[in-house]
């Protein structure tokens, strides 16, 4: 069987890339001043602007043919058929029929009715507590894709947020992330949402019986359980065992991934924050991109542009490092929900055929919010010595207009990129007034990559939009990589040592056969606990 790296189109981009890899974006704009209009795409009025990555017309043209060399369309075709293309679990990949309004499955309508529903019953105060009062307060428990998506988008809605309703977030085993959470709340106008797809995730289902404790302490009823807790899941049988009512438990099926469930009943927490109508936006939001990028041919495709891009910085510039700046606060936690969507889906080595690849796979995503990061890690991307890849996403409008802070912001974002594009030159910096001795310090390589993605206004729909711009680059990475971006086996070892190791903590059980490190660890552990 060839091997990726062996294949005519592999092969054609690295002979090219020894041409790209010495030029620099300055030379790149200064032999074509058409570059933004070659080099950027539109859907609606989403802005992908690629213009400042290290490429020419020959490099995307190269990079497609990997594409159609990949048969890209041919993998949305098995995907969109539910084909089991996650083949290490046997599972179909069924995300985007979450978001498919008429088109949905059945069973995916009737939560959506079901959870239209029970918003409508919490925001309207007709769903009561133990007591008879209304709830205030929401809190979602979960981890992972059951967390992170979730959390991002009642973040990033904030403008949006029903009035008299608070939805918080609880995900981490730490109980200081629970008890610092309850310690502002009532347990009598508290709803707890457990959103677990499994309903056996460690961190999960301790936080939700120590909540459970804390409800009944107050309740004194065991009652009061089916009040106070419904469930987002795939497994009846738990949230039952737990103590959930059937008819407060929202189901989905086991073909929608963790970091890809937001648009399930996972993300009830959203419509309860946000309202059920701007829930149905932000579906409707992913699901006019999913169309685009069903149809839109390699040329005009956002998506798949986005990953060819991610596959030439990553594979033929050398960059292993992918910076996520949203200079927009209410985006804030978009860098947290694509490192696990990016790097839990792609941060593989072994390909589809079982073989451990001969070429990188996904970057180390990280990020935050300009321009707060400008004021610490930039530096490093402007005059340190690795190559970060980047994307900047901005709004045309804030979401919380205040006279005179947007458009310093937009400066900001775009001073950036610009920055790290083109540095400045020592005859620059010596132009402006630096003095030779400090010439060395004062000049900046550029040549750091980047994409600016610009949204007109961040509203339930375009957040669907770019969460599934993002959700397809990451399918089309995994088909260009050769990867299963739907299994994530590798976080299965670390649960395993812990629960092995959580009773030697508490001292209930020895083990000879730890490593030395770990066995001194306990020691000295067990020393400071008792
Ligand atoms: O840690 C891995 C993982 O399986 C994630 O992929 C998932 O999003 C998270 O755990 C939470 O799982 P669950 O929803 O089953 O509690």
């Amino acid at each position: 069987m060839q091997r990726l790296t062996e294949t005519k189109a592999w092969q054609a981009l690295d002979t090219h890339a020894k041409e790209i890899r010495p030029q620099h974006l300055r030379q790149l704009f200064a032999e074509d001043d058409e570059r933004f209009t070659r080099f950027s795409l539109t859907h609606e009025q989403l802005l992908l602007d690629f213009s400042k990555q290290r490429i020419t017309a020959t490099t995307l043209d190269l990079l497609r043919q990997l594409a159609a060399q990949a048969d890209w369309q041919g993998w949305i075709a098995r995907m969109r058929q539910g084909e089991a293309i996650n083949h290490t679990e046997g599972r179909a990949v069924g995300h985007c029929r979450l978001r498919a309004g008429e088109q949905a499955p059945e069973e995916v309508r009737q939560v959506l009715v079901r959870m239209a529903d029970f918003c409508e019953r919490i925001h309207s105060g007709q769903y009561r507590g133990y007591t008879g009062e209304r709830i205030t307060d929401i809190v979602s428990l979960g981890i992972g894709g059951s967390d992170l998506g979730p959390r991002m988008a009642v973040h990033a809605l904030a403008a949006f947020q029903q009035a008299d309703l608070r939805v918080h977030f609880v995900s981490n085993l730490d109980s200081a992330d629970l008890a610092g959470t309850l310690t502002h709340l009532n347990p009598r106008t508290t709803l707890f949402v457990v959103a677990s797809k499994t309903f056996t995730t460690l961190e999960t289902l301790t936080n939700a019986e120590t909540a459970r404790n804390w409800l009944l302490a107050a309740a004194g009823r065991h009652s009061a359980i089916s009040q106070h807790f419904v469930a987002a899941s795939s497994n009846l049988a738990a949230t039952s065992a737990f103590g959930i009512a059937p008819e407060n438990v929202f189901a989905f099926s086991d073909w929608v991934g963790g970091r890809f469930s937001l648009w399930s009943s996972i993300g009830l927490p959203i419509a309860l924050a946000i309202g059920f109508r701007h829930f149905e936006q932000l579906l409707a939001g992913a699901r006019n991109m999913d169309e685009h990028f069903f149809s839109a041919p390699a040329e005009s495709n956002l998506p798949l542009t986005l990953a060819l891009l991610g596959l030439w910085n990553t594979n033929f510039l050398n960059a292993h490092s992918h910076g996520i700046f949203p200079y927009s606060h209410s985006l804030g936690l978009l860098p947290a929900h694509l490192q696990q969507l990016e790097m839990e889906s792609n941060g593989k080595r072994i390909d589809r055929n079982g073989l451990a690849v001969d070429y990188a796979t996904n970057p180390v995503l990280w990020g935050e919010p300009g321009t707060n990061g400008q004021h610490s890690f930039f530096q490093l991307l402007h005059q340190g010595s690795a190559l970060v890849a980047c994307d900047f996403i901005a709004l045309a409008r804030s979401d919380f207009p205040l006279p005179g802070h947007h458009s310093g912001l937009l400066a900001n974002c775009l001073a950036q990129s610009s920055a790290l594009a083109f540095g400045q030159t020592a005859d620059e910096a010596r132009a402006s007034g630096i003095e030779t001795a400090l010439l060395p310090y004062r000049t900046f390589p550029g040549n750091q990559p980047s994409t600016t993605i610009i949204l007109p206004k961040l509203t339930p729909f375009t957040l669907g939009q770019l969460l599934a711009l993002y959700e397809h680059k990451v399918f089309c990475l995994g088909v260009l990589w050769n990867l299963n971006a739907f299994d994530q086996w590798g976080v299965e070892l670390g649960k395993q040592l812990a629960s092995r190791l959580a009773p030697i903590l508490r001292g209930e059980r020895q083990d000879n056969t730890l490593d030395d490190s770990t066995r001194g660890l306990i020691t000295h552990l067990r020393q400071f606990r008792s």
